[in-house]
Formats: structure tokens, C-alpha cells, sequence
């Protein structure tokens, strides 16, 4: 086990701790913008430079592991200080350097209030900026209608590409160019596709991805914040539902090892606007090729009289793609009831069965590539046949 000294005192650790978990445990704070203890390791925004005894250079905390340290001549631990006149002008620097570029619209960004570049920057930085050049301007991105950006903000630290690409499994997000020309972008200006895509707005340090729905509602300070357990879906994630009066105004999620991490899905993170938005509020029954509103007695009267008057065998059912578990297996039960044996939830043609396995709820490429396998298997067994 390696022992290392932080701050003047000793501690024994793990073999392949990076250096800020060290800190971590030993009770140091390091501030840190790309490094997400669920991602792999950037090392890209130089925030949590530490200062390791008998090196010239500030080094990257995130990306230097405990077993990179040599001990001293006469076998003492190797030391490392985060509390040293050169740390602290190390976290000056680069928090000047974020500032060079970021713009200075926090009164009119959502991220404000909880945004770790606010706090960071009142912690870390200096009251002054020395650079008087034009900001950069970044063209926005359109990511879809669940993540709202705002390039201009983004601090580069690659957290969003990391997620879709390690968590998400879908490698919707890269960078292109380098230095003052790097744009985070989904290279084809296309929506993302994964279902855990609203995880990059909590995972964005900056206010460069927002949520959407949420635009310009509400300051995180006026919200009551309930926690509680989500019913969306089987996987019960734990979440924090956010309200201002009655309103639901968002939800987020709440660390469970066990169960969500700290993802949800899309559904999970989205759903509240269904409780005073786009409700199905008013059933329609089609006549003479017209639509006229109805009661639900008489929607649900219209359904039972056309069950009965159709033979079973003549009658099939297709479920939404966005139709939870419970619902489906109520209406399955009820197909089962009536005698009807065409049912389906495939609208996009998903194979299941032998082949499907594993891929078919699996979110992420694999699911993809295993879909393409399984219609690949599919075609090849109807030729068979
Ligand atoms: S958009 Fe946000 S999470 Fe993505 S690289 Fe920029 S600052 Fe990081
Ligand atoms: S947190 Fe270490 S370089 Fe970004």
C-alpha cells in the first residue's frame, strides 16, 4: 500500500488512487471541473493542480495516481501540498484563463445559483480579470428538444462526451478543432438519441447545457425540494422532485449506489410537465370521418361496443413506444382476457426473442449493434424457411 504524506500528514492508500481521491480522503478539498469519480479521466481543465514535493510544476491531481510518486532520498513518503502559496496562485491562473472566454452572463443563465464555475470562481479566483481581448462566441448546438445549449459557455472539460459516450453508450458527442477553435457538437447537428441524455445537464459544470423545459423558470433557491422515489419506470431511481407553491417545476436525481448511481432516465427527468402540459384531458370519438369531443364514458362505451362487435382473431393491438411496463402488461392481460393474440409494442420493429437477449433493453450501442445482429438473424431465418 502507498503511503504518502498530504499536507503534512501520512496516510496509507489504495494502490491506483489518483491523487485527488488522496486529497479527498485525507480531508483536502480539490476543486475539479472535467474529473467525474464515474467517468474516465481527462485531465483536461488543470483546475485540481496540487503541488508534489520536487517537482518544478504543479501537477494534475486528477490524472497522477498515488504509485506515480517516488519516496524521498532517504525513503520518506512523497509529499503532497494543496494548501501552498503556489497552489493556490496555480488555481488563480487557470480560473483566470476559464474566465478568458466564459461570458459574463450568469444573471441571465439557469445554471446560476449551481453552477460549479460561480462557486469556483468566488473560491478560487481573483476579483480581476487581466484580459481585455473579445470573448469567443460559439454558435449554439441543436441537441434535441431536452438539452438546451449555449456554446458560448462551455469550458471544454468533456464530461458531456465522456457520459454519452461511456454511460449513455452512444457516441453522439465529440470535440472538433483545438485551442480557441474546439466546439463540442454532435458533428452532424443532429438530436441525441440516448434515453439518459438529461444526465449531461447536471453533468455540465458550466451553463453551457440546461434543461429545456426548464428555461428561465425558476432559481434553485425558490424551490422546495422533496425527495422521494420514481415511478416511472421498474427501476424505482431515487430523485429529488423540485417545486415552486404547487408547481413541480423539475426533477433530479439523488445518489443511490445500489440503483440509479446518480443517472435517471429521460422519462424520469422529464415527465413533470405532463402534470399541467399536454394532458389527455378530452377523449374524441371519430364519426362520419369527424371528430367530435366525448365523455370518457362514452369513449370507453365506443371501445367496449367495436371489442364486441369484432371477432378476436380480427382484432390487434399496438402499443406506443413510450408506454410503461404496467400499462402494457394491464392491456396484455386484458388481450389475454378477450381471447386476442395480436399484440405488439415494436413500432421501430425491434426484434426480440433468442436473438434479442440482453440488447433488448439494454440503452446503448451494443443494443444497437445486437439489433442489427438479431435482423440480420431474423432475415436469415425466414430465408431458411
Ligand atoms: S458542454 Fe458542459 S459538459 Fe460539455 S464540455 Fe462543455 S462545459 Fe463540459
Ligand atoms: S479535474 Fe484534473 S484536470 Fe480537470
Amino acid at each position: 500500500m502507498p503511503k504518502l504524506k498530504i499536507d503534512g500528514v501520512e496516510h496509507d492508500f489504495e494502490n491506483g488512487t489518483t491523487l485527488l481521491q488522496a486529497c479527498e480522503v485525507a480531508g483536502a478539498e480539490v476543486p475539479r471541473f472535467c474529473y467525474h469519480e464515474r467517468l474516465s479521466i481527462a485531465g483536461n481543465c488543470r483546475m485540481c493542480l496540487v503541488e508534489v514535493k520536487g517537482t518544478p510544476k504543479p501537477q494534475a491531481s486528477c490524472a497522477m495516481s498515488v504509485n506515480d510518486l517516488r519516496p524521498g532520498p532517504n525513503g520518506e513518503p512523497p509529499e503532497v501540498f494543496t494548501n501552498t502559496k503556489q497552489v493556490k496562485k496555480a488555481r488563480e491562473g487557470v480560473m483566470e484563463f476559464l474566465l478568458i472566454n466564459h461570458p459574463l452572463d450568469c444573471p441571465i443563465c439557469d445554471q446560476g445559483g449551481e453552477c460549479d464555475l460561480q462557486d469556483q470562481a468566488m473560491a478560487y479566483g481573483i476579483s480581476k480579470n487581466r484580459y481585455a481581448e473579445n470573448k469567443r462566441a460559439v454558435e449554439d448546438k441543436y441537441l434535441g428538444p431536452l438539452v438546451k445549449t449555449e456554446m458560448t459557455r462551455c469550458i471544454q472539460c468533456t464530461r458531456c462526451v465522456r457520459f454519452t459516450a461511456e454511460v449513455g453508450g452512444v457516441e453522439e458527442l465529440g470535440a472538433t478543432g483545438r485551442g480557441e477553435d474546439m466546439e463540442i457538437t454532435t458533428y452532424l447537428d443532429k438530436a441525441i438519441s440516448s434515453e439518459l441524455q438529461g444526465n449531461i445537464i447536471d453533468l455540465c459544470p458550466v451553463g453551457a447545457l440546461t434543461s429545456a423545459p426548464y428555461e428561465f423558470k425558476a432559481r434553485p433557491w425558490e424551490l422546495r425540494k422533496t425527495e422521494t422515489i420514481d415511478a416511472m419506470d421498474a427501476v424505482g431511481s431515487s430523485i429529488r422532485v423540485d417545486a415552486r407553491g404547487r408547481e413541480v417545476m423539475r426533477i433530479l436525481p439523488r445518489t443511490h449506489e445500489d440503483v440509479n448511481e446518480e443517472w435517471i432516465s429521460d422519462k424520469t427527468r422529464f415527465v413533470w410537465d405532463g402534470l399541467r402540459a399536454q394532458r389527455l384531458d378530452q377523449p374524441y370519438i371519430r364519426e362520419f370521418g369527424k371528430l367530435r369531443a366525448a365523455s370518457w364514458k362514452d369513449a370507453f362505451a365506443r371501445i367496449a361496443q367495436k371489442l364486441k362487435a369484432t371477432k378476436p382473431e380480427r382484432t390487434a393491438i399496438l402499443l406506443g413506444d413510450l408506454v410503461g411496463a404496467e400499462e402494457a402488461f394491464s392491456l396484455k392481460q386484458l388481450a389475454t382476457a378477450l381471447g386476442i393474440e395480436s399484440i405488439d409494442c415494436r413500432q421501430d420493429g425491434t426484434p426480440l426473442g433468442e436473438h434479442g437477449g440482453r440488447a433488448g433493453y439494454l440503452f446503448n450501442l451494443w443494443h444497437k449493434r445486437d439489433r442489427g445482429r438479431g435482423r440480420h438473424f431474423a432475415g436469415r431465418r425466414q430465408s431458411a424457411a
